[in-house]
Formats: C-alpha cells, sequence, structure tokens
C-alpha cells in the first residue's frame, strides 16, 4: 500500500488531501466531518472580523462536477470563531486546522483576524487576498509575518495576470507554504425560463470543480518551477487521477473544495482509497515519489505515426477517433483492423486521447 503522509509547513498529514476554503469547512462540526473522512488537514471558510453577507444564489451548479458562486467569506463573525468554532473543532479531532484569514479588510484587520487565529489554537494561516487582482497580498504577508509565529500559507488565484510571479514574492515576504489557486472568474449564465441571470447580485459567479483543473495544474507547475515550499494544489481535483495529476505536477498536497460540496465529505475518504490504488497500480511507494515528477521528467518526447499501437480486443468499433481525424488519416475496416495512413497523420495525439477504451495506445 502506497504511504499517503506528506509535510505541510512543518507538520506531519496523514493524508495529502486538504479541504479547500469553502461551504464545506463553515463551522466546526463540518471542518471535523472532512477530516474524519480522510484529510490531512482542513482550511475553514475565510474569517472576517464581523462576517459577510451573502445575496441569495451565491451558488449554483454549472454541471459536470463544477460551481459557480459569488460567496463572501464566513457568515460568522470572527469572535464566533474565537469563542467556539476553533476550539471545538480541535477537541472533535482535527489535527490540523488552518485558519483562512481574508485581507479584503486591510492591514488592521488581517492582523487582528489573525492573531485571533493563532491564540485559539489555529495550526496554520492561509492568508487571501483579491479575486481579480492581487492587491496587497506580498505587503499583508510581510507585515503578518512579523507578528504571528504559527506558519503562513500564501494562496494566490488564477485571474490575476502574473500569478506565479506573486507566488514568487510570496515566497521571498517568507511565506512558509502557497496554495494555488482559488475560484476562476468572473463568469456569467442566463436562466433560460428567465431572460435573467443564474446567479444572485450583479450575475457574476466564479467558476470551480473540474473544468479548472487545466489551469490550476499550470500555474501549479509554473510555481513549483520557482518554490521549493510546500504547495497546496488547488483547483479541479473531483478524482484520485486528478489527484495524481496536480501532484505529479509540483504539488506536495491536494486542495478540494467543490467535490466536497457537491459529494459531502464522504469524498476524501474515495479519493484516499483510490489515489492509494493508482499508486499501487503505478508503483509509487509514496508522495515524494509523485510530487513534482512532471518537473524531474522534462518534455514529452516527439512520436511517428507508426508509433501509435491498436489493441483489437479492445477496439468496440465506435469510429469515434475516424470522425474526429480533421485529416482523414484513420480508418476502420471490416475485419477489426484499425489504419493509419501516415502521410496524413500529423501525430496530433487526438485519437488516443478520445478512444474510450483505450484501444489506441502510444508506444
Ligand atoms: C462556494 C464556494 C465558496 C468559496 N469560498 C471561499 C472562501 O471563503 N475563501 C477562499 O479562500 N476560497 C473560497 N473558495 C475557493 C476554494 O477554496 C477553491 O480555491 C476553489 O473552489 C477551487 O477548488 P475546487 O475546484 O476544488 O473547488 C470557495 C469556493 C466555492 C465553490
Amino acid at each position: 500500500m502506497a504511504n499517503l503522509k506528506t509535510m505541510l509547513c512543518g507538520r506531519e498529514l496523514d493524508s495529502p488531501f486538504v479541504l479547500g476554503s469553502g461551504p464545506c469547512g463553515w463551522d466546526a462540526e463540518a471542518l471535523a466531518a472532512c477530516a474524519k473522512a480522510g484529510c490531512g488537514a482542513v482550511v475553514t471558510k475565510s474569517i472576517t472580523i464581523s462576517g459577510a453577507v451573502n445575496t441569495t444564489r451565491h451558488m449554483i451548479s454549472n454541471g459536470n462536477m463544477s460551481l459557480l458562486n459569488n460567496e463572501g467569506g464566513s457568515d460568522m463573525p470572527m469572535t464566533r470563531w474565537r469563542d467556539y468554532e476553533i476550539k471545538r473543532a480541535k477537541d472533535l479531532g482535527v489535527k490540523t486546522l488552518i485558519a483562512s484569514v481574508y485581507g479584503y479588510g486591510g492591514l488592521e484587520e488581517t492582523l487582528e483576524v489573525a492573531s485571533m487565529a493563532e491564540e485559539t489554537g489555529a495550526d496554520m494561516i492561509e492568508l487571501v487576498n483579491g479575486y481579480t487582482e492581487a492587491a496587497d497580498l506580498v505587503e499583508l504577508l510581510t507585515a503578518v509575518k512579523k507578528t504571528i509565529k504559527i506558519p503562513i500559507i500564501a494562496k494566490v488565484n488564477g485571474n490575476w495576470k502574473d500569478t506565479e510571479i506573486i507566488a514568487r514574492a510570496c515566497d521571498e515576504a517568507g511565506a512558509d507554504g502557497i496554495t494555488a489557486i482559488d475560484s476562476i472568474g468572473p463568469t456569467y449564465r442566463v436562466n433560460i425560463a428567465t431572460g435573467r441571470p443564474l446567479i444572485g447580485g450583479n450575475g457574476y459567479g466564479y467558476m470551480t470543480g473540474a473544468p479548472i483543473l487545466p489551469i490550476a495544474l499550470r500555474y501549479v507547475h509554473d510555481i513549483a518551477i520557482n518554490t521549493d515550499k510546500d504547495l497546496i494544489g488547488l483547483g479541479g481535483v473531483t478524482n484520485a487521477e486528478a489527484a495524481l495529476e496536480m501532484l505529479m505536477a509540483g504539488a506536495t498536497a491536494v486542495g478540494v473544495c467543490t467535490a466536497a460540496i457537491v459529494k459531502g465529505p464522504g469524498v476524501f475518504t474515495e479519493l484516499t482509497e483510490k489515489l492509494s490504488a493508482l499508486m499501487d497500480q503505478y508503483g509509487y511507494p509514496d508522495i515524494p515519489s509523485v510530487s513534482g515528477l512532471t518537473l524531474r521528467k522534462g518534455g514529452l518526447e516527439e512520436k511517428k505515426p507508426a508509433d501509435f499501437g491498436f489493441d483489437a480486443e479492445k477496439c468496440t468499433r465506435c469510429g469515434r477517433c475516424v470522425t474526429a481525424c480533421a485529416y482523414r488519416a484513420r480508418s476502420l475496416d471490416g475485419q477489426g483492423g484499425m489504419h493509419v495512413d501516415p502521410e496524413q497523420c500529423r501525430v496530433c495525439g487526438l485519437c488516443f486521447g478520445l478512444c474510450p477504451r483505450k484501444a489506441i495506445y502510444i508506444r
């Protein structure tokens, strides 16, 4: 059995899965349910002094394990986290609790919330600021680092112009870890029955879940190239395969938010079991052996049409590979064979990726 332990800012986590800040971390019981189901660490909903007031319909389904949301931070005031929720979550067995601190209120508020979290027993802080621009994240981090002793993780956002440069600046400013990324947007959907926007407020929603996986992977990869700090890869992980990709792209831990909302805390048990089985299948003994593997391996090797293999036993003759070949390079014959015209084939790779049975493979 693969060993799923990983290190996050000096603490050993039993599993690489980290609950991302969101509704599943809205209170102590919710945090504890995720920890019990197999999260190595849990992040609270983002805390502010007065608590957020949300519009109605601030979280809608975008299909395909995806959501759009314009939810603010925690709707409970900081005093509730101070007097009850953080201690209660620890009492309920949460081993590693990361308090998410919203920097939107400016330096004074950020310092007050961060100090509260440290004094109340949070193990780490995740500092988050700015959906569409990084604003003063690096300045806030520098100031908070001067007064707070527990590790501070900077959360960066894929909507910014220079996300990986800001991640690097956070690293240089003393961040103990980085989380990448946050929701992507703004986006917009319309209710065709009413002609009105689907989501409340100004109709803008930020997209999360499966469709943002490639965006998150790209940032995690680019950030991992430039930092040795622990990196929580967050965005679009809804199954064990995606979690393994996230680790290989450079993450040392894997954040999950949307899948936990849609499927409930039990998703962490499923993800942990399936990741372990997947690593066994590919022969990876532990998290360090997969974390950053893609960075160590480098790019793809060049291939020729003859490098595509075909397994007639697996092929159901669905013809998807033939239809999708814009270059008319593929054809199926009546005897169960598959032919590739090497003059027409550009080795684009689409037929290999589309085949539902993996009957086409690369040698
Ligand atoms: C409904 C909802 C609320 C969220 N609230 C917060 C929040 O309060 N603070 C924060 O840093 N991120 C928040 N996020 C962003 C998530 O932590 C995460 O970065 C994002 O959803 C991408 O991960 P995923 O694809 O696994 O959902 C929220 C996401 C969702 C879906």
